[in-house]
């Protein structure tokens, strides 16, 4: 496969002290609450916790996409004012444009930075996730595997140092999410952004993941995080070692915990 990046340590995040309430018409919601986060630049780190416990949250201020209403998050020691180009979003499904051709969906970015010759990058990203030959075809068309591969080419098509995904494979069977993350572990060594990558799936967070960080409830915050001492590459058959069985184990009964906290909010 042809190199399209350097290795770089670009895209260290740094969030301080970040809380994040929202008020609601029945009170304040106090969503995180001081939560303190560095992830190193190339890190590639799973945002892991039950439903609501504001992982689409944190994801969303490390995208400008809200701002804290405490606290400073930078990436490269710049502080996050809004949303910006130091940054590529893959959410979990309808994220193209319905209305381009996939070909225009994965020139767009680099169209609007006024980067130089953005077809021929569309059609470099779009080779590297396999999808070539349907440069002419609607998003619609394709099936939901397919038109993520074609979000992820669209997030890397700017070189963003920072990759944000929010369940992006969240919508997918089985099958074709074990497929697809294999694949993102490809790309990601030949591009080395740092990526932070949302999931509620204890695997796909153990299998990808350099660090896990586990989120807690009410508030949200930071419960824990393991280091998963994998070595890489990964192949699909790690998650049969002993090793990888340990960390499910190990975390499952993190989540667990937080899990019980939403059913019983008293204990
Ligand atoms: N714009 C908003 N206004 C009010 N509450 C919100 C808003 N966005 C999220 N929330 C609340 O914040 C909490 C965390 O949401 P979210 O970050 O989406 O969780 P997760 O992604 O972990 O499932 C939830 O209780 C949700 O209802
Ligand atoms: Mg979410």
């Amino acid at each position: 496969m042809k190199k399209v990046a350097d290795k770089s340590a670009r895209g260290r995040i740094v969030g301080r002290k970040l809380s994040m309430k929202f008020s609601t018409r029945s009170g304040d919601n106090i969503v995180l609450d001081d939560l303190d986060i560095e992830v190193r630049g190339g890190e590639f780190i799973a945002l892991l916790g039950p439903s609501g416990c504001g992982k689409s949250t944190l994801l969303n201020l490390f995208a400008g996409i809200l701002k804290p209403t405490g606290g400073s998050v930078s990436i490269d020691d710049k502080p996050i004012k809004g949303p910006n180009s130091d940054v590529g979003i893959v959410f979990q499904q309808h994220s193209l444009f319905p209305w381009m051709s996939v070909l225009e969906n994965v020139a767009f970015g680099p169209k609007m930075l006024g980067r130089a010759d953005p077809i021929g990058t569309a059609r470099t990203f779009l080779a590297l996730v396999g999808l070539d030959k349907f440069e002419t075809a609607w998003p619609s068309s394709l099936s939901g595997g397919m038109q993520q591969r074609v979000g992820i080419a669209r997030a890397l098509a700017t070189y963003p140092p920072v990759l944000l995904m929010d369940e992006p494979f969240g919508a997918l069977d089985a099958q074709t999410r074990s497929i697809m993350q294999d694949e993102l572990l490809k790309l990601w060594s030949q591009f080395n952004s740092t990526v932070v990558f949302v999931t509620h799936d204890i695997e796909e967070a153990i299998f990808l993941a350099d660090r896990v960080i586990v989120m807690k409830t009410m508030p949200g915050g930071i419960k824990t995080e393991v280091n998963i001492e994998l070595p890489r590459p990964r192949s699909p058959d790690v998650i049969k070692t002993d090793k990888f069985n340990f960390y499910r184990g190990q975390i499952l009964e993190l989540i667990r915990e937080e899990t019980l906290k939403v059913f019983n909010p008293s204990k």
